[in-house]
């Protein structure tokens, strides 16, 4: 029997990492005077675009703009499909629809939780446009075999790599030398915050150009630079856009947050090699599968249980855990679960079986640098005490 004992106090989902130095770079820049989009979220877009070593990154307010700002880029809109996963966070597939375009998804691959490339080819036609694989919790999808069907039937690949920021696809970090685009989220539980804010990162100069002015009001130039010494009162909009920029504030937070992401990654490392480990000992509990061609971000921390070894599901899994003062999330409820696209598209249980069999399995367990050594003892101390008292 485990001889675990609850703690005083819980253990919250997600903490964001910040210091005295990103509270310093902000109160810099209220100090500055500049403080809608600047200097700094041109540096910070430089930045960001060396660390990846990526041709352009296009700062945005989310990661969900830059997933819409690539689509309208590429020329995606009516009577175009667009495949992507139903394991994801709706902005993916709701983009589609901003667009004007149809999503169509595909089943993940059970082992990673991405998109299963097979799934991908059965679902194409002569309307198919675009691929959406999205590298889910900072496991890589295949990229070399979605981007040989994306020349094979001439598609266009957006990469939702909002959890990807420092994953390794065959040794190479996502966003560099991209064919197509990758969007990044710097929302407030993401490896890098901006507290709201995105990145759209591409190597194509028509992309990018297009990209900056469909996140910008449509404005023909840089136009952010109108009020400065030398700039012009002068411009066109020359498409209906968008108001996506970012804006200094953010940028100063994520300038700090890029100069510390190894620090951090190597934490967030640390933490997930230690859940891998002490996991792997437990058999009602499932670590998850990372293959040889991937380096993991360790964005989220998603352990599948057995539920053929237990007498209690996820669902109850997920209130123990709370009761022993641990949070957690669930990434994610499958989109085509989600009431608008079940109205619209009637999509019924057995649709998409891997998704479904992933779905009432996960559970992510908190991971960020700021998690402490006896935090994560602790977490894996009450798993294993769950899994104890409802094993069958
Ligand atoms: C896979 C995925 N894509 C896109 C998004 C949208 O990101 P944002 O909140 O920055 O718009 C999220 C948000 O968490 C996500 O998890």
């Amino acid at each position: 029997m485990s001889n675990f004992t609850k703690r005083e106090t819980f253990i919250p989902y997600n903490q964001p990492d910040l210091t005295d130095a990103e509270i310093h770079e902000v109160v810099e820049t209220l100090r500055s005077g500049w403080i809608a989009k600047g200097p700094r979220t041109v540096k910070f877009e430089q930045e960001f675009a060396k660390y990846l070593g990526a041709k352009h990154a296009v700062a945005m307010n989310s990661c969900t703009a830059a997933l819409h700002v690539a689509l309208l880029s590429a020329g995606i809109g009516k009577g175009d499909e667009v495949i992507t996963t139903p394991m994801t966070f709706a902005s993916t597939a709701n983009t589609i629809l901003h667009v004007g375009a149809t999503p169509v998804f595909a089943d993940i691959d059970y082992q990673t939780g991405c998109i299963d490339p097979d799934e991908i080819e059965k679902k194409i036609t002569p309307r198919t446009k675009a691929v959406i694989p999205v590298h889910y919790s900072g496991q890589v999808c295949d990229l070399d075999r979605i981007y040989e069907m994306a020349d094979k039937y001439g598609l266009f690949v957006s990469e939702d790599a909002a959890h990807a920021l420092g994953s390794r696809y065959k040794g190479r970090l996502i966003g560099n030398h991209l064919k197509g685009t990758a969007a990044y989220s710097f929302y407030a539980t993401k490896n890098l915050t901006t507290g709201e804010g995105g990145m759209l990162v591409t190597d194509d100069d028509q992309i990018d150009a297009k990209a900056r002015i469909w996140a910008g009001q449509g404005m023909s130039h840089n136009a952010w630079n109108r009020y400065a010494k030398g700039g012009t009162w002068q411009y066109d909009i020359c498409e209906p856009g968008f108001k996506y920029n970012m804006f200094d504030i953010q940028a100063a937070l994520g300038l700090v947050q890029l100069s510390r992401l190894e620090d951090m990654q190597l934490r967030r490392l640390k933490i997930a090699q230690k859940y891998q480990r002490e996991f792997a000992k437990i058999d009602a509990v499932e670590p998850p599968f990372v293959p040889e061609y991937t380096t993991h971000s360790w964005h989220l921390y998603v352990l599948r249980i057995v539920p053929e070894l237990l007498t209690i599901g996820r669902d109850q899994f997920i209130t123990e855990l709370n009761e022993r003062n641990v949070g957690t999330s669930v990434h994610f409820i499958p989109v085509t679960d989600m009431s608008t696209y079940t109205k619209r598209y009637g999509f019924q249980k057995g649709d998409f079986p891997q998704t479904e069999k992933h779905f009432e399995r996960i559970i992510s367990l908190p991971l960020y640098p700021t998690l402490t050594e006896e935090q994560s003892d602790y977490i894996v101390a009450a798993v294993r005490d769950i899994v104890e008292k409802y094993h069958k």
